[in-house]
C-alpha cells in the first residue's frame, strides 16, 4: 500500500466521518470499484465479498449484460415519469407476472417503498368491507420490513422502533414460527399478514415446514392477505426464484426489491388477482417507480434469477459453505447452529461467544472476506449467486484464517 493511497483513504474516511448524518456509524473501508465476486479498497487490497451489499449485488459487480442493457437504455431516455408508458418497465412487469403468481405489478425504489405500498394496500382492501378498528396487519418477532414509520411498526424488534413513536396503528406482533401463537394472535380484525419466508436481518430463520401453508388457511378463512416480504430472500437466493415456493403456497401480495435490481435502486409490489385491482388511479405513486435505467438491469437479473443453472449453483455453493462451516464447527465448537437456505446462511455463535459476530467481520475483513451480521451473535453469509466452487474454497480459507486470528486475539486479551 503507498503512503499516498494510505493518505487519500484517511482523508475521505475523515470526510464522511465529518460529513455524513452519523446514522450508519463510522465505516473503516472506502471501496474503490468492483468485478465479479470482488471489491477492492482505494489501497487496491482486495476482498471477496460475501455480503453482496445486503443480498443486492446476486450476480456480482459490473455484470457485463447488465453494463450493457443499462448502456443501452442511458442512449434512449432516462426518466419520464409514470405520466407516460414506456417499454422496458412494461417488459420487466410482464415477466414478473410470468414468473410468478402475479397478475399486475407496482414499481418504487426501494424495499421500505414496496412494503409501504403494500400496507397500503391492504388498508385500501379492507376498506371496503371493514371499520378502521378491524384493518390489522399482523407480522412477526424478529422480522425486518424497513425504515419507514409504517414499515418500522410492521418490523417487530424494538430496537428500530424506540424513539420514533407515536407509531402508526393497526399492527399486531405474534411470535415466529408459532402456529398456536399465530392462531391466537388471528382473529376478525386481521386484514392482513406480512412476512418474509426467510427472515434476514432477525437472524437468517426460516420458515418452519407448513407455517406459511397455515397462514394461508387462515387467510382464506378470514378474508385477508398473505403478503410475503421478499426483498432479501426472493429473486434465488433461496434455491428457488421466490422464498415462498418452498412451503408450495401463493401469496396475495410479494414485495421486491435489492438483488432486482443487482445495485441498481428498484422496489416492486406483485399482486395476485385478489389484491391487483385494490389500488386505483391516484391512490398511490412514486415519481421515479419504474424508472427505466433500473427496469433495464432488472430484466437482465430476472432472467438470471430464474435460470436452472443459477438456481442449481446456489443450492451447490450453498451446500459446500455450510459442510464448510461444520466442519470448522467440530473441531472449534463456534457454532450454536448453522441454518438458511440456498446461498442465505446464518451461523449463530455458541454462548461462550455471544455478541462477537462484528469481532469476527472485523477480523475478516481484514484477511480480505466482507461479510455481514445478522444481529449480534449470528454471522451472515450472502454471497453472489453466481460464486464458482475455486472463489468459495478462497473465501472458506480466508473465513478460517480470520476465525483463528479472532480466537488468538481473544485468548490473550
Ligand atoms: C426483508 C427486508 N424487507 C425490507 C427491507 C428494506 O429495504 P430497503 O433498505 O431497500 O428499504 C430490507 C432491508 O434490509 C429487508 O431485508
Amino acid at each position: 500500500m503507498s503512503e499516498a493511497n494510505s493518505q487519500a483513504t484517511s482523508t475521505v474516511l475523515e470526510s464522511g466521518h465529518q460529513s455524513y448524518i452519523q446514522n450508519y456509524g463510522n465505516a473503516s473501508l472506502v471501496i474503490d470499484r468492483g468485478e465479479g465476486c470482488r471489491l477492492w479498497d482505494m489501497n487496491g487490497k482486495e476482498y471477496i465479498d460475501l455480503g453482496t451489499g445486503i443480498s443486492v449485488t446476486n450476480f456480482g459487480h459490473r455484470h457485463p449484460e447488465m453494463e450493457k442493457a443499462l448502456q443501452e437504455q442511458m442512449g434512449k431516455v432516462w426518466h419520464t415519469s409514470n405520466l407516460y408508458y414506456l417499454e422496458t418497465p412494461i417488459r420487466l412487469a410482464e415477466q414478473l407476472i410470468a414468473s410468478s403468481f402475479g397478475e399486475r405489478v407496482f414499481f418504487c425504489n426501494s424495499g421500505a417503498e414496496a412494503n409501504e405500498a403494500a400496507i397500503k394496500l391492504a388498508r385500501k382492501f379492507a376498506s371496503a368491507t371493514r371499520a378502521p378498528e378491524n384493518r390489522t396487519i399482523l407480522t412477526f418477532e424478529g422480522s425486518f420490513h424497513g425504515r419507514t414509520l409504517a414499515t418500522v411498526t410492521a418490523t417487530a424488534q424494538p430496537k428500530y422502533q424506540e424513539g420514533f413513536e407515536p407509531l402508526p396503528a393497526g399492527f399486531r406482533h405474534c411470535e415466529f414460527n408459532n402456529v398456536a401463537a399465530l392462531e391466537a394472535a388471528f382473529d376478525d380484525s386481521v386484514c392482513a399478514v406480512l412476512l418474509e419466508p426467510v427472515q434476514g436481518e432477525g437472524g437468517v430463520n426460516p420458515a418452519h415446514p407448513g407455517f406459511l401453508k397455515r397462514i394461508r388457511e387462515l387467510c382464506d378463512a378470514n378474508d385477508a392477505l398473505l403478503m410475503v416480504d421478499e426483498v432479501q430472500c426472493g429473486m434465488g437466493r433461496s434455491g428457488h426464484l421466490w422464498a415462498h415456493e418452498i412451503d408450495g403456497i401463493k401469496p396475495d401480495v410479494m414485495t421486491l426489491a435489492k438483488a432486482l435490481g443487482n445495485g441498481l435502486p428498484i422496489g416492486a409490489l406483485v399482486a395476485g388477482p385478489k389484491a391487483a385491482d385494490v389500488l386505483q388511479p391516484g391512490s398511490h405513486g412514486s415519481t421515479f417507480g419504474g424508472n427505466p435505467l433500473s427496469c433495464a438491469v432488472a430484466l437482465t437479473a430476472l432472467r438470471l434469477a430464474k435460470d436452472d443453472d443459477t438456481l442449481d449453483n446456489v443450492a451447490r455453493q450453498g451446500h459446500t459453505i455450510t459442510s464448510y462451516l461444520e466442519g470448522l464447527d467440530r473441531e472449534l465448537s463456534l457454532f450454536k447452529e448453522i441454518r438458511g437456505r440456498g446461498l442465505m446462511l446464518g451461523a449463530e455463535l455458541n454462548d461462550e461467544y455471544a455478541g462477537e459476530a462484528g469481532a469476527i467481520g472485523k477480523h475478516c475483513t481484514e484477511h480480505g472476506l466482507l461479510l455481514l451480521q445478522a444481529g449480534p451473535s449470528v454471522v451472515r453469509f450472502l454471497p453472489p449467486l453466481v460464486i464458482d466452487e475455486a472463489t468459495v474454497a478462497t473465501a472458506m480459507d480466508r473465513f478460517e484464517k480470520a476465525i483463528r486470528a479472532w480466537l488468538a486475539e481473544r485468548a490473550t486479551s
